[in-house]
Formats: structure tokens, C-alpha cells, sequence
């Protein structure tokens, strides 16, 4: 176990390490791409892909298991979250079914479905070339005092970049690091960052119980959150865990704001938008 006052993170199967430590309703959002049930672990040698900058060891799950494991995990995930604390789940289409399966059976709300698309694919014939991954976005209930948090205007304070910012098609931006060490599946920083601001405030406890290269460690230090999580590949948890240290505390950013030039034209457009729906009331349609 490696801990430092903001954040915890053990070489442990999640399952048992969520139960062990992390306290019932203590998390404020869960971020998270658990393995897909794939053999995730012979992908490379299947695709012929070059992986000596790839850790060795990833975990996968499989296929006969993967409904079980995808209920005991999302069961002990959802129970750690806070009243209106926020789950993400990355996850690709071969066993989605399963992850829903298992959300289901908790007392999670579906939020949005989110579908992330990536501008490559593997190469096939006669059929589409798969380009996506779907982000799950479920919550649990609110309760009295313990409300979801959704910074809608972090980023844009006016609607109409808020609202495009907010598409539930987002693009999955890929990291390219030549020479860096990372984990197979490695998710982008930026990518995993949105999700962070929209749905948590600094000083807000993430968890991801899947870790892999520590991507959603790192951001969540970044910027001011505590951190929690698991990662049973011995050799990720020891190459990754040395980047959380010294990791730079990012300032909130200022939301943009348009120019004044375009806020008027678009309050022109709004006006007649407003007038538009005031006259098609006034005719009865
Ligand atoms: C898809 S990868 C996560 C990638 C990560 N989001 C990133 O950006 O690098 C899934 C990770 O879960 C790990 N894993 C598999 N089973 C696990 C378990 N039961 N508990 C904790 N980690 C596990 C695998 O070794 C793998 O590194």
C-alpha cells in the first residue's frame, strides 16, 4: 500500500481492497475502465501491435467469470459512493451487456450514456470499423443534504458552448508519448479530466477501482481531489505509483466567456427564438 495524506492506493484485487478499506459512502465519484473480458492480456500478439513500451502483467478477466466479477465489483463500487455521488465506466460493446447487468442490480440511477469515439480503428473487412467506447454515467439517488454535483458551466459560462461541450458524443483523444513506459489500454489525461470537472469539486474523494497507468490518479490530484484505488498488476502499480509523487496542483480554471461582439448576436438570436415561441403560443400551435 502506498499513502500519502491525498491519496491511498494499494496492489490489490478491487474487490476485496474496496471492502477492506474504503468506508460506506465515503467516495464522491468513481471513474473507471475495468478490464473488458477480451483477453485483453493476448490483444498484442493478436494484432501484431509493438508493445515494448507496454507494462507486462495486465489483468484480464475471463469471459465465463466476467458477469460475476462485473456484479461483485459494481456492487462494492456503488456501495462506497456517496448519496448523488457519480460512477463512470468505461467500457467497450463485446460484454457491455454484462456491465449493465450488473448496474442494474444496484440502486444506481442511469444518468447518460456517453459514447467516446476515437478517430482510428483496427483495420477490418467486410464489416464497419468498431471506433468507440462507451462511458456509462450512472448515480446514486440524492438524499437530503447530499446532492449530485454537475458543474455544468466549469468550462463555457454560456449555454450554447456548454451545451456542445456536453454532447454525449465526445471525442477520445489519444495520447502519444513515444518512448513513455504506460499500461495496455491507457487512457488520455485530457479525456478523463472532463469527467473529473463535471462531476466533482476540489477536495472531493475519486475512486478508480481499476488503475492500469494511474491516468485517473494523476488528473485527480491535479486538480485538488483525494484518491483512492486498485491495481493487482504488480508491475503497473510499481512503474506508475512513482508519478503521483510531486504531482502539480493545477488553479481552477476560468470558464470562457464570450466576446461581447458575439454574446449580443447570440441574445439577438435568443430574442427571436423567445418572440418565435410567444407568437406560435398565441396561435395555438
Ligand atoms: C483497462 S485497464 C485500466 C486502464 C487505465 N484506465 C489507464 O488509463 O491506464 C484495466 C486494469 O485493471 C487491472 N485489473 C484487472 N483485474 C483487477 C482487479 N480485480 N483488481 C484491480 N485491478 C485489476 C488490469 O491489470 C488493468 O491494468
Amino acid at each position: 500500500m502506498y499513502s500519502d495524506k491525498t491519496y491511498q492506493v494499494y496492489n490489490q484485487d478491487c474487490i476485496s481492497g474496496m471492502l477492506e478499506h474504503v468506508a460506506t459512502e465515503s467516495v464522491d465519484l468513481v471513474f473507471t475502465d475495468p478490464p473488458y473480458g477480451i483477453r485483453g492480456d493476448e490483444l498484442d500478439v493478436h494484432y501484431h501491435r509493438d508493445e515494448s513500451n507496454v507494462v507486462p502483467g495486465y489483468v484480464d478477466v475471463p469471459l465465463e467469470s466476467y458477469a460475476e466479477f462485473s456484479r461483485d465489483w459494481i456492487t462494492e463500487a456503488a456501495r462506497c459512493l456517496r448519496p448523488g455521488g457519480s460512477m463512470y465506466i468505461v467500457s467497450g460493446y463485446t460484454n457491455l451487456h454484462h456491465i449493465l447487468n450488473a448496474l442494474h442490480t444496484t440502486d444506481l440511477l442511469e444518468i447518460n450514456h456517453i459514447i467516446a469515439q476515437y478517430s482510428f480503428g483496427v483495420s477490418t473487412k467486410k464489416k464497419w470499423v468498431s471506433s468507440h467506447y462507451h462511458v456509462l454515467f450512472w448515480a446514486k439517488p440524492d438524499r437530503s443534504q447530499s446532492k449530485r454535483t454537475f458543474n455544468t458551466n466549469w468550462k463555457y459560462t454560456d449555454q450554447k458552448d456548454s451545451y456542445h461541450d456536453r454532447l454525449t458524443v465526445q471525442p477520445m483523444p489519444r495520447d502519444y508519448k513515444p518512448g513513455q513506459i504506460k499500461n495496455k489500454n491507457q487512457l488520455s489525461e485530457e479525456f478523463i479530466d472532463k469527467f473529473i470537472m463535471y462531476s466533482s469539486n476540489r477536495g472531493d474523494l475519486v475512486m478508480d477501482p481499476f488503475c492500469g497507468g494511474f491516468t485517473t490518479a494523476r488528473q485527480s490530484l491535479r486538480r485538488g481531489r483525494g484518491f483512492v484505488g486498485f491495481e493487482l498488476n504488480q508491475h503497473a502499480y510499481d512503474a506508475f505509483v512513482p508519478t503521483l509523487e510531486g504531482i502539480e496542483d493545477l488553479p481552477d480554471p476560468m470558464p470562457i466567456v464570450p466576446s461581447d461582439a458575439e454574446l449580443a448576436k447570440r441574445e439577438k438570436l435568443r430574442e427571436g427564438w423567445r418572440r418565435d415561441r410567444v407568437l406560435r403560443k398565441q396561435q395555438g400551435k
